[in-house]
């Protein structure tokens, strides 16, 4: 078990006992970091307990250690559609199997993070949850479900939950994950120094870069972080809703504020929420909705709503059919959005970089927009609440002189343009590998003047390009991998890191399964070999992935 901070944890126990500190096992799963920063905080309540608390991922733990345990509290997001994060999903091939150990000596508590906006909410931590218990382990406290206002209800569940590891009497204070000083809740209002449109007039997204300067905020990011950014919604929009349930300029919103500007600032109005949907269902007499709804089939439900927002919503009943007040208690709070950053501090000190698509389509007769990307874009302006959101598990690799592929197609560039800008600042040795691609060269080759400068100075050992949409057959990246699949295997046979960002659900996917299929090709291996020899580059993470 790699224990990041037991160094020196017995030593906070209380010097009057003689026995050693007990061992506290807190182990996460997290995808951006925030299950991780929980799980640190608890190990940090834990250590001031009296524990010997040991922090890990949940895939640095075998399942032999795992059986040799005691007492573990488990902090773990769900990504995606109800997926483990990348840094679970061998340990919960591990314990899903039919061969996992019983686990009749462990006592354990799940804490689960997710957003109810998905489907599968805490899906990771359930099954966890439930696994562990099906192998005879002990569950000390009821699992905590937290939607992404996940800070006060975790803290108060580990607060509730080590007194009962311990069995000691009382809650101890709810603990807070480590603040940089500007958090999501507590945002830097950062000047917007630079917004400018990267893809070519006539592509079919609009890609733009943007730059913030940190001032005197003291902010500190690392490349592969994520900076999120506060939206503030569209005013017009705003407005039409207000007219749609027959409020006025003058309506005063929950917090006393005019309505109007709640809805700009505090509210998402965007994309309807399942109560808001439920709603307008009850009232609206839509048969197409309320077919959807009746069969409770996702998939149709996600197909009748998209393109569809709040407003389009509320225009299927009359208008006022709903209160200002029911209105805004259907409305979930606007939440920031997060964007891999784009730079290295070690290249750009003060100032922190974004790439950003735009999210625009026509529905319904108007324009609709992303919520973030479209503030960015439009309405910015000068100001933007940001924060830094941690990503320790995405990084250049701490090796210099390791190999390093990377593969990001369209934004997926961001972090990348980042990890080779910071491989220079270091001077590191290690050869570098980019693949990119997105539909047309002449309009997506983002960073294009970079790009070469960096392959012409030998920053880029490789660069390879695939344009989808300039040939008759599509060409991905994962084509341009299957063409150098030798050279691929070789960079990885000498010690190489994989690193992928963008698009999870397509572009990772097939890039998960190229990879698997040259490994098995170049090394004359059967696809379960290559499958091990997989799971050992995310072992030693040296397969890393940032995907949404
Ligand atoms: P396409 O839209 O022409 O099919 C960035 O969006 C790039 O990713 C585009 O060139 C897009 O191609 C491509 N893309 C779409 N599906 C993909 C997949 N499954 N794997 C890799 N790239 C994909």
């Amino acid at each position: 078990l790699h224990s990041r901070h037991a160094i020196g944890a017995t030593a906070t126990a209380p010097a009057a006992e003689a026995k050693p500190a007990q061992v506290m096992n807190v182990l996460f799963g997290s995808q951006t970091g925030n299950a991780e920063a929980m799980a640190e905080a608890a190990a940090k309540s834990a250590r001031a307990m009296g524990f010997d608390a040991r922090l890990a991922a949940l895939d640095d733990v075998t399942m032999a250690e795992l059986a040799a345990m005691s007492r573990v509290v488990i902090v773990c997001s769900t990504y995606g559609e109800g997926e483990m994060p990348d840094n679970a999903q061998l340990f919960w091939e591990a314990l899903s199997g039919s061969d996992a150990p019983r686990l009749e000596h462990l006592q354990f508590a799940v804490l689960a993070l997710g957003d109810t906006g998905y489907d599968g909410f805490c899906q990771a931590g359930k099954l966890i949850d439930v696994r562990l218990e099906q192998l005879g382990a002990h569950r000390l406290a009821a699992r905590q479900d937290c939607d992404v206002d996940y800070e006060e209800p975790a803290g108060a569940w580990v607060g509730t939950v080590l007194p009962l590891l311990s069995g000691t009497s009382g809650p101890v204070p709810a603990p807070t994950p480590a603040k940089t000083g500007w958090s999501r809740k507590n945002p830097y209002a950062a000047k917007l120094t630079c917004n400018r449109r990267l893809s070519g007039e006539g592509s079919a997204k609009e890609i733009r870069h943007y730059e913030f300067d940190l001032g005197e905020s003291g902010l500190i990011y690392e490349a592969g972080d994520a900076l999120g950014v506060m939206p503030r919604n569209d005013p017009e929009l705003a407005a039409r809703i207000l007219a749609m349930i027959g409020a006025t300029q003058e309506t005063p919103g929950p917090d006393g504020r005019p309505l109007l500007e709640a809805l700009i600032d505090s509210h998402e109005i965007v994309t309807p929420s399942r109560e808001l949907i439920q709603r307008v269902e009850a009232r609206a007499r839509n048969e197409e909705l309320s077919h959807v709804l009746k069969n409770g089939d996702r998939e149709a439900l996600d197909a009748w709503l998209w393109g569809r927002d709040t407003l389009d919503l509320l225009q299927l009943m009359p208008t006022g059919t709903l209160e200002a007040q029911d209105f805004t208690a259907l409305l979930k709070p606007l939440q920031h959005r997060a964007y891999s950053i784009s730079s290295s501090p070690k290249a750009h000190p003060g100032s922190v970089h974004l790439t950003v698509a735009s999210v625009r389509y026509e529905g319904n007769g108007r324009a609709h927009g992303g919520v973030c990307s479209t503030f960015l874009a439009d309405r910015a302006e000068e100001m933007a609440g940001i924060f830094v959101s941690q990503n320790k598990s995405f990084r250049v690799p701490a090796d210099d002189d390791a190999p390093l592929i990377m593969v990001g197609p369209g934004t997926g560039i961001a972090p990348f343009r980042a990890f080779l800008q910071e491989r220079r600042a270091r001077g590191a040795k290690g050869r570098n590998w980019l693949f990119f691609g997105d539909q047309h060269r002449a309009t997506d080759f983002i960073y294009d003047t970079e790009l070469s400068e960096m392959s012409h100075s030998g920053l880029l050992t490789r660069l390879d390009l695939a344009f989808s949409r300039d040939q008759a057959e599509k060409v991905y990246v994962q084509t341009r991998m299957r063409e150098n699949g030798k050279a691929l295997y070789g960079w990885l046979q000498e010690g190489g890191h994989f690193h992928v960002c963008g698009d999870a659900t397509r572009m990772a996917r097939d890039v998960d399964a190229a990879l698997h299929e040259i490994i098995a090709t170049q090394g004359g291996m059967s696809a379960e070999a290559a499958t091990v020899y997989v799971n050992g580059l995310k072992r030693e993470k040296r397969y890393l992935r940032d995907v949404y």
